[in-house]
């Protein structure tokens, strides 16, 4: 019944906040890239969203952070603390979700939390069980015999049990189905709300998008942007239709203020807007508007341009076509 007591580092060098915190963190499996340069800060009491496609290294950082592997140069802290030397103690205080999990054998999920709560020094598995049942978790069968969401819910619970300072997911949401996401996505949204922090990893922005308070971009290995997701969504392209009650005038909208792609015809206008959509409008009404329609910012378009390189850190500029390929 006793909760891990940390041993308190902290005395010896100052609190910096941060949960994560990399710096030009790179490695090279042999002559294959895995990650390279990456900076990264992570402060403590966020959720933060690690995106990025298959391939570009989320994984790899993952388990730097972790010390599952070794950099091949730069340094990373986590919790304060630094990962080549102090990474049992940053075990102790974190909780880890692998992407592909290695949960096999006769074991019930039952007797797994009891393990896992004896390995990490007795702890009360009270919320163990109240997590997994919030998850509808399967604790009485062999986890080896279950399916992919389903052994994914019990790693979860294992992960989360003993209350980490820091929960580290590699894309957690793989075969959960929707009901359960969102049950997982209010954990962790009360995780975040007693100032832990979650690190969660996903290819895709839509599993993310709506518990992250920030997100990081990694593509080929490079972080392309790190960014709280409402001030991408203020950048992303807004498409306006204007209708006036006369034909539009050409040049009505050149030269205008994040305004790209007009189409004109008879007396309506079609524009997309980057950014602030107000010098746009100030630009529409020298005629008199009968009816404007806007499309909701499409975050996905900003995420695609990233994660094919359209764009860099410093200008996003989703407003360039953005191309299918493939
Ligand atoms: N053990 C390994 N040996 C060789 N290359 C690896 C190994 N693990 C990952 N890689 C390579 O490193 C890159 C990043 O992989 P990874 O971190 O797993 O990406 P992600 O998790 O984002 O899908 C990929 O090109 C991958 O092929
Ligand atoms: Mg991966």
């Amino acid at each position: 019944m006793t909760d891990v007591q940390p041993i308190d580092i902290r005395a010896r060098r100052p609190a910096s906040g941060l949960a994560v915190e990399t710096r030009e963190l790179t490695k090279w499996y042999g002559r294959n890239r895995g990650i390279l340069d990456v900076s990264l800060e992570v402060p403590r009491g966020e959720i933060f969203g690690f995106l990025g496609p298959n391939g570009s290294g989320k994984s790899t950082t993952i388990r730097l952070l972790l010390d599952l592997i070794r950099p091949s140069a730069g340094t990373a802290r986590v919790l304060d603390l630094d990962v080549a030397t102090e990474s049992l103690e940053i075990r102790h205080r974190t909780g880890y979700v692998p992407g592909e999990l290695a949960l096999y054998g006769s074991q019930s999920g039952t007797a797994a939390i009891r393990y896992f709560a004896g390995l990490r020094g007795g702890i009360d598995t009270t919320y163990a069980f109240e997590l997994a049942e919030r998850f509808r978790a399967d604790l009485d069968r062999p986890i080896g015999k279950l399916s992919t969401g389903n052994k994914h819910k019990v790693a979860i619970v294992l992960a989360l049990m003993h209350k980490p300072e820091l929960l580290v997911l590699d894309e957690p949401s793989t075969g959960l189905d929707p009901l359960v996401q969102q049950e997982f996505q209010a954990v962790l949204r009360e995780t975040r709300d007693e100032g832990r922090t979650v690190f969660l990893s996903s290819h895709t922005l839509a599993e993310v998008e709506r518990v992250t308070d920030r997100v990081g971009i990694i593509r080929e290995g490079r972080l392309v942007v790190v960014e709280r997701l409402s001030d991408l969504k203020a950048k992303a392209v807004r498409h306006l239709e204007f209708e006036f009650d006369r034909p539009v005038p050409a040049g009505l909208f050149d030269g205008v203020e994040g305004v790209r792609d007009i189409r004109i015809e008879g007396r309506v206008a079609n524009i997309s807007v980057e950014g602030m959509v107000d010098p746009a409008v100030r630009a529409a009404s020298a005629l008199t508007i009968v009816n404007i329609s806007s499309v909701e910012a499409d975050l996905d378009e900003i995420f695609l341009a990233y994660y094919r390189g359209e764009t860099d850190a410093a200008t996003p500029s989703p407003a360039r076509e953005v191309t299918h390929v493939g």
